[in-house]
């Protein structure tokens, strides 16, 4: 019999994550597949679930796929997607985190650098939403008193405006920490969401449109 890891197999940095595994994907114990990021950069189920059924739209373009967790949240909610990421590694696990969930034939997943991939991306799929969770630079962008947009990577106000223009209604994961003030960069109308435990606030959603 296997016993289940105590401690978090990417390092003491990540324990926190490593415990909360099961609330990232309720399937985590079937063979969810994480790298260091993936795990403390995920969006937990019940979260991507709740932002998939508040973004309009039936086809949705995830810039930022990570291990998943926001691409099956949208496809358990019936949307199709595709979905871009940059880390070749994290995509296969992604792909097969889906196949977990049932979903992986209504999620296509894209290789490279959404900055690039975008136009192209665009003139072959006639999307309605873009859905954008760039990386916040580690766990430890809580430490910045106040997090802007460029403290992405990468910077995702170019794409938003972008989609803006092309009239997609658009959703932006922010940590707790963004400042407010960086919202009036933004050409639209702007809803905050927040996400939280049973303490604190872990991250707002910013959903927008024109
Ligand atoms: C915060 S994670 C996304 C988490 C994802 N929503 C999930 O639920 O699993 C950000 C991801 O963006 C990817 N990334 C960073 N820069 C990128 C770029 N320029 N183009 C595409 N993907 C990029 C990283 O490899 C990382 O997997």
């Amino acid at each position: 019999m296997t016993l289940p890891l105590q401690n978090s197999p990417f390092g003491a940095g990540t324990q926190k994550y490593w415990e909360r595994r099961h609330s990232l994907f309720s399937k985590w114990d079937e063979g969810v597949l994480s790298d260091e990021e993936g795990l403390y950069s995920v969006k937990p189920e019940a979260f991507a679930l709740e932002i998939a059924q508040t973004l309009s739209g039936s086809l949705v373009l995830d810039a930022f796929c990570g291990i998943g967790g926001s691409a099956i949240g949208f496809a358990r909610r019936g949307k199709r997607v595709v979905s871009v990421d940059c880390d070749a590694n994290r995509l296969r696990m992604a792909k097969r985190n889906a196949e977990l969930y049932g979903v992986a034939d209504k999620i296509d997943f894209a290789h490279g650098d959404i900055l690039a991939l975008y136009d192209s991306l665009c003139a072959a799929h006639d999307f309605d939403a873009l859905h954008i969770d760039p990386p916040w630079g580690g766990p430890d962008y809580y430490l910045k008193p106040s997090f802007g947009w460029s403290d992405f990577s990468p910077n995702p106000l170019p794409l938003i405006k972008k989609a803006l223009q092309a009239r997609l209604n658009v959703a932006v994961g922010l940590p707790a920490n963004f400042a407010q003030e960086e919202l009036q960069k933004i050409p639209g109308k702007v809803r905050i969401t927040e996400a939280r435990d049973q303490t604190r606030v872990l991250f707002s959603t910013a959903y927008i449109a024109q």
